[in-house]
């Protein structure tokens, strides 16, 4: 097709270019058909432009200029000139082109939503036609920041002297702690590839291969169920590195992050970021990522209600449980069914119920008041800082339970008193580290790692993996910003018999260890350096950088909290010549049933 190419893009003119002739390609924006004037806004990827045909002295443009619909494919050529009336909301407000020249390049149907402006779009809707969702300009600015990112991501790893090597994404299933998705293999029937959860064991080998400063910008793969953070299909960027301690890694991430905060949001950050334990982030905030843009720590009360008859409380501590507050700072004011909604929420993360204390006009009103002492009350004031107008947040529980319960509680005030959307635009760093090494399943008595089977006990954990194991802390960790694991890593086991005994605890026999990961062991053997490493969810650090909390957002193509993708239908059937060729069959009562 012959058409005039751009000289020019619709975000780029200005009043100085009054006078030229130019040519503009792009989108029609909206056409306004006035009669003696036919204004039309052309908008390509860099901004737009209002283009205008005087049907009088131009009635062959006019008549083409009729023809235009939303969101036409059109060629402009003309003179830029001065606009009567400016548009001080977008740069190129000064100026409008008097069409010359104007060529339809292609139709389009009415479309099956707005593409300008904001208008709320039911998200189906969106991901069916994803390919108009991303014209709009809030997806086009999300994937110009992700854009960004690999690109600082690239100069940050090669100027500090890593090298990119891409590993395998048809891999040996070795699962990771989410379940594997799986490529069933057609020259070794009934065998299967797994697609990476990480590439966690190969930059691992990698290391011992000598590489030292590994890097990758890599999708991995997770079985999980979704939430607003995940996706099935996602991107890491993966890092490892040999001879180096933890803090090595720390201050190389510090670097890293600092960078993209200057260069994405021209914001200087501070570093070294603060650390905390895992064990003081759980029991301040009651969450392995706190969000430390404000405070409202969680403090136990067990000590001051040590004594008490009141049953709830009496049965907890004798249980060993736990009975903990928040000060939910100004909310006295929230009625009988605003407490009763918290209640509710509370229970969705397993509280039994939920206790009050509120202090309004100088009183004490709480329905446990008449539970407690004078001196109890006394005290759990002071410790809560129970001032006016407070409402204090009491759970009765099992240790964990009550640190879950009010850290989601603190999360969900902070939302309700507009405290996350005044803190919108800052960010807080955070470090968690020493974690445990092993976490005990809910509902038995296995064991799995925190992080993963390759994560390094603490030196002085060493000797309690033959006393204590379920004890010994690890060396990991990982980078929180505003609330979000944007990252997470360790220093890794290098050490071939260490290895073997992480596998024995974690319930693995040798045959079964040898069978998963005896590539692994057999690279120990031969020269492993001391190495770690950490990855970062590219998708969450987008998420933060443009402030959006759906991480389908920032992902040119995502996949719905069911898995599905709505644009082109896959999960899909595939045809019986397909599968007899895999020498599959399927059996779908059965997995139905199962
Ligand atoms: P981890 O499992 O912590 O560590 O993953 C690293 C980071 O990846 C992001 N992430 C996700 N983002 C979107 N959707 C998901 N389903 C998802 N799962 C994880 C998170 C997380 O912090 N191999 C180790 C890293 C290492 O030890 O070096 C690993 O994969 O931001
Ligand atoms: P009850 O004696 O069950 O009527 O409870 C008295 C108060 O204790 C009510 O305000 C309950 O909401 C509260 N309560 C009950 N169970 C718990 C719990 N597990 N944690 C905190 N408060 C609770």
């Amino acid at each position: 097709m012959n058409f005039n190419k751009r000289t020019h893009n619709c975000g780029e003119l200005r009043i100085n270019e009054a006078g030229q002739n130019v040519v503009l390609n792009g989108w029609a924006n909206v056409a306004r058909d006035l009669g003696n004037l036919i204004f039309i806004d052309l908008r390509d990827r860099w901004g737009i432009t209002q283009i205008v045909i005087e049907p009088d002295s131009n009635p062959e443009a006019a008549k083409i200029g009729q023809q235009i619909r939303s969101e036409f494919v059109l060629s402009v050529s003309g003179i830029v000139r001065k606009r009567e009336n400016p548009n001080d909301k977008i740069p190129t407000g000064l100026i409008e082109i008097l069409i010359s020249e104007i060529q339809i390049l292609n139709q389009s149907e009415l479309p099956p939503f707005h593409i300008t402006g904001d208008s709320e779009v039911g998200e189906d809707l969106r991901l069916k036609y994803r390919f108009l969702d991303l014209r709009r300009q809030r997806l086009q600015n999300n994937m110009l920041v992700r854009s960004k990112l690999y690109q600082i991501t690239h100069s940050y790893f090669y100027d500090n002297d890593f090298i990119e090597i891409e590993t395998p994404v048809l891999m040996k299933s070795t699962p990771e702690g989410a379940r594997d998705f799986l490529v069933p293999s057609r020259l070794h029937k009934g065998n299967f590839y797994a697609l990476p959860q990480s590439p966690q064991i190969f930059k691992q080998i990698l290391m011992v291969s000598g590489y030292e400063r590994y890097m990758q910008i890599v999708k991995c793969f997770r079985d999980e169920d979704l939430r607003s953070d995940r996706q099935p299909e996602f991107t890491q960027i993966d890092v490892e590195m040999s001879f180096v301690n933890q803090d090595d890694i720390i201050e190389l991430t510090e670097g890293f992050i600092k960078r993209i905060w200057k260069e994405i949001l021209n914001v200087d950050i501070t570093a070294p970021f603060q650390r905390l334990s895992y064990k003081d982030a759980m029991e301040n905030y009651g969450s392995d990522k706190p969000d430390l843009r404000f405070d409202m720590k969680i403090k136990s009360i067990n000590e001051i209600v040590a004594n008490s008859e009141f049953k709830v409380f009496k049965d907890i501590l004798e249980s060993d449980g736990q009975i903990a507050l928040i000060n939910a700072k100004g909310c006295a004011s929230y009625s009988r069914k605003q407490i009763d909604e918290l209640t509710n929420f509370a229970k969705k993360y397993g509280a039994k119920g939920l206790a009050w204390i509120k202090l309004i006009d100088g009183e004490i009103k709480s329905p446990i008041a008449k539970f407690l002492t004078e001196k109890e009350l006394k005290e759990i004031s002071e410790i809560a800082n129970l001032e006016e107008g407070d409402l204090l947040l009491i759970s009765s529980d099992t240790w964990n339970k009550s640190l879950t319960i009010l850290g989601a509680l603190r999360l969900e005030i902070a939302k309700k008193q507009g405290i996350l959307e005044k803190a919108k635009n800052n960010y807080s760093f955070l470090w968690v580290v020493d974690f445990p090494l092993f976490e005990k399943a809910e509902d038995s008595d296995e064991y799995y790692s925190m992080h993963h089977p390759f994560t390094s006990p603490k030196t002085d954990s060493l000797d309690m993996l033959e006393k204590d194991p379920y004890s010994a802390n690890a060396i990991a960790h990982d980078l929180v910003i505003n609330g979000h694991e944007v990252g997470g890593g360790s220093i890794r086991i290098h050490d071939k018999s260490i290895q073997e005994k992480m596998f024995k605890l974690l319930g693995l026999s040798d045959e079964e260890a040898n069978e998963k990961f005896g590539f692994l062991l057999d690279a120990l053997k031969y020269g492993a350096p001391p190495h770690g490493g950490i990855a970062f969810g590219l998708d969450r650090l987008v998420m933060i950088l443009t402030g959006i909390d759906n991480i389908r957002d920032v992902i040119a193509f995502p996949k719905t909290t069911t898995g599905a993708s709505l644009m082109e239908g896959s999960p899909s059937n595939v045809s019986e010549s397909q599968l007899s060729e895999l020498g599959l069959k399927l059996d779908l009562k059965k997995s139905a049933d199962s």
